[in-house]
């Protein structure tokens, strides 16, 4: 059984590994630059994890776990871009260090460059993982274009957030859970149940993602605090906050979401000063925790011994705790 530390350092050798030696450097250097600069390589993590449940040899699907990697972080240079996010894992972003344009094309050579790794598997598994990749890949850019279809709605509701989050987030990391458990060849029952773990987690993790948007330590969180409260983005903590609000509360708050010509400082404090009336972030690890709780129902019930199971479980109950 591998740790899951030791498959974050094979990730990480390997994607070092990787060498574009290909022209123009214009459209490698920023892929150089995004994959060089850390991040927590769950993706890869669950997948392998999953693997392992069954192959003892996870360097076996090292090209899958990278494609997956890959891919995460061509959609994090279009999010940037569309979230006007200048900071990333403590760095600035590549439409910040290059322009808009490159950010565009390097995501999608980066696209591409997953799907090769994908592909790159056994004959027997190549049409499950691929159909099931690019589906999900599909889904992602639906959810993406629902975050940012509320950015201009304040009447989004709990459930319609859920869905947004579900596919702009978790479906990547069931998918990375199902694609592991598949190349591992196992049962469509344990694979299924996998791919709902991952989506509880998933939820949980947006929903974390959120929270620490806004009480998050930049220094750790490595993006810039209040990012979504610029955005107007309709995060739990947001439509929760429209939920109870008062009267009162409720026009102070949509006097912010429709401010026009305010000091993002002032906004950010001002909103957060709101959720905190609130109490919104209770509401929001509460919810949190039901999803996490949820999980574990999913992996439960997955039929390999406890022993194999811990190396996983102990990776997503590291999740609940991060900060980063
Ligand atoms: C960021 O994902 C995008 C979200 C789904 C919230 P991660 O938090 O996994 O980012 P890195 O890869 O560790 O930087
Ligand atoms: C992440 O949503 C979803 C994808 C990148 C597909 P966010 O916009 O919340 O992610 P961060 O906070 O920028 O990492
Ligand atoms: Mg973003
Ligand atoms: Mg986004
Ligand atoms: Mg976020």
């Amino acid at each position: 059984m591998y740790k899951a530390s030791e498959l974050i350092d094979l990730i990480n050798s390997h994607l070092s590994g990787l060498s574009f030696d290909r022209f123009p450097k214009e459209l490698y250097a920023p892929i150089e630059y995004v994959l060089s600069m850390g991040g927590k390589r769950i993706r890869p993590v669950l997948m392998m994890l999953a693997y392992n449940l069954y192959q003892a040899d996870v360097t076996k699907i090292l090209n899958q776990a990278t494609g997956i990697e890959v891919y995460h972080n061509y959609t994090l240079l279009h999010d940037d871009l569309m979230d006007r996010a200048d900071m990333r894992r403590g760095k600035a972003t590549v439409h910040k260090v290059w322009d808009a344009n490159i950010a565009i094309l390097s995501g999608d050579a980066m696209l591409v460059l997953a799907e090769q790794m994908m592909a790159d598997c056994e004959s027997i598994h190549y049409k499950e993982i691929i159909n099931l990749f690019n589906l999900t890949a599909l889904e992602i850019c639906e959810g993406q274009q629902m975050d940012m279809n509320f950015e201009q709605r304040n009447d989004v509701s709990e459930n319609e957030y859920i869905e947004m989050i579900r596919l702009k987030t978790a479906v990547l990391l069931s998918t990375a859970l199902k694609i592991g458990a598949l190349l591992g060849n196992a049962s469509c029952e344990d694979a299924g149940n996998l791919y709902q773990f991952g989506i509880n987690i998933g939820l949980a993790f947006q929903l974390q993602d959120d929270l620490l948007d806004v009480y998050g330590d930049s220094s750790i969180f490595g993006k810039n605090i209040g990012g979504d409260i610029l955005c107007n983005k309709k995060t739990y903590l947001l439509i929760k906050a429209l939920n109870i609000a008062s009267d009162t509360e409720k026009e102070e708050l949509n006097g912010w979401l429709e401010a026009k010509s305010c000091q993002p400082q002032e906004k950010i404090s001002g909103v957060t000063s709101l959720f905190n009336r609130l109490g919104v972030r209770d509401f929001c690890e509460k919810k949190m925790q039901n999803y996490y709780t949820e999980a574990f129902t999913y992996i439960n019930k997955v039929g390999v011994a406890e022993e194999l199971k811990c190396e996983l479980k102990g990776f997503v109950e590291h999740l609940i705790g991060r900060v980063s």
